[in-house]
């Protein structure tokens, strides 16, 4: 079935659900958003009423304030009203593998569903690599399949993983970054990036592109390479909770302003270094708990929930994620 086939619009809960790829888009794609659920489930295997990807994870809640003056030239989003906005949060590592170690070299993720006034909703979620590591669903796709645990030795063949690399460098900017920066020692610890590239609306209707990234108060901090052999596989999810015990857990929202002729579609390249960037906001966390039993659990962290003033590109990755969401959302609900 191709993509374009697959392609609606739909309103949900006063924030709107694309669930859509532009037509023109499917003719160079071949993995569809089943056939992409069904290698993440072929590589990592199948784990009934679970996420397909970024299967391991910690929720949270807090709260958002927006700096109306710093924001209101570009988007006329409730987000930025000033006002405490609640947040439902899910922190996550990529992989559909339950038991992956919180050493593992491999991205992480922040989602946030923010709630506002008028009972719309907006989604981010967002990954702590500036790029991603596909420009399209095939790379994502292919890059999967080269995964898949080899039966000999139950690990991903280095040979594979070398043989898709060489042939799909639009692979290759997130991997350098992965394998040039340890992990964080906390999720309190690490800058998290929308990496996609969004449009803002003003009341005036004027139409920015913009890139946004939450930088954490905490600052900054790896992994030493003694610490990633030593550290337990999970210590992620206590030290959150040991950390939003001790006082909220703030990250600031930097939104970097593009210029004409910025690629807005290749969610693997970063723009020029010297764009415009704003503070518009703040994230507050200040409680963090297991999912099992908790309000993140049952999320469906589409990044096309989106409400008024805020507006997707036609970044080819961001508009195929929400089909495959709603692909793993529909089985864990139904638990399978
Ligand atoms: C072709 C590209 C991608 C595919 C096929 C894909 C697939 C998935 C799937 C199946 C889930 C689980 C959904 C659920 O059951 O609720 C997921 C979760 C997630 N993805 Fe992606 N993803 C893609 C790209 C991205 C990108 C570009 C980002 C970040 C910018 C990202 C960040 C995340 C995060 C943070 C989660 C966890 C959300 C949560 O906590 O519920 N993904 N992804």
């Amino acid at each position: 079935m191709s993509i374009e086939r697959n392609s609606f619009l739909i309103g949900l809960l006063g924030g709107t659900l694309w669930l859509a790829a532009p037509p023109g888009m499917a003719a160079e794609q071949e993995a569809t958003p089943d056939q992409v659920v069904s290698t993440l489930e072929g590589t990592f295997g199948i784990h009934p009423g679970e996420r397909r990807n970024h299967i391991k994870g910690t929720c949270a809640a807090g709260e958002f304030i927006g700096l109306p003056e710093a924001a209101r030239a570009y988007t006329r989003s409730a987000l930025f009203s000033g006002r405490s906005v609640p947040v439902v949060a899910r922190f996550s590592l990529a992989g559909g593998n339950p038991g992956v170690p919180d050493t593992a070299k491999i991205p992480r993720g922040m989602a946030l569903e923010f709630r506002l006034p008028d009972g719309s909703l907006q989604h981010m979620t967002m990954l702590n690599t500036p790029v991603f590591g596909a420009a399209t669903p095939q790379t994502f796709f292919d890059d999967i399949v080269a995964r898949k645990p080899d039966p000999a030795t139950g690990k991903p063949d280095p040979e594979r993983i070398k043989a898709f690399r060489a042939s799909h460098p639009d692979s290759l900017p997130q991997a350098e970054f992965l394998a040039e920066n340890n992990p964080p020692v906390s999720w309190a610890n690490s800058s998290y990036f929308g990496v996609h590239t969004f449009k803002f609306v003003s009341q005036d209707n004027k139409t920015t592109l913009i890139r946004w990234r939450f930088v954490p108060r905490d600052g900054e901090k790896q992994l030493s390479d003694d610490e990633l052999r030593s550290a337990s596989p999970s210590f992620l999810e206590d030290r959150l909770i040991e950390r939003t015990e001790r006082g909220p857990v703030r990250w600031d929202m930097i939104v970097t302003i593009g210029n004409p002729g910025d690629p807005e579609d290749n969610p693997t390249r970063l723009w020029p270094s010297n764009r415009k960037e704003i503070k518009m906001g703040t994230l507050m966390i200040v409680s963090a708990m297991s999912q099992e039993g908790a309000e993140c659990k049952w999320i469906n962290f589409n990044p096309l929930v989106m409400a008024d003033g805020i507006e997707p590109t036609k970044d080819p990755i961001l508009l195929f994620r929400s089909p495959v969401y709603g692909i793993s959302f529909g089985k864990r609900l139904s638990g399978k």
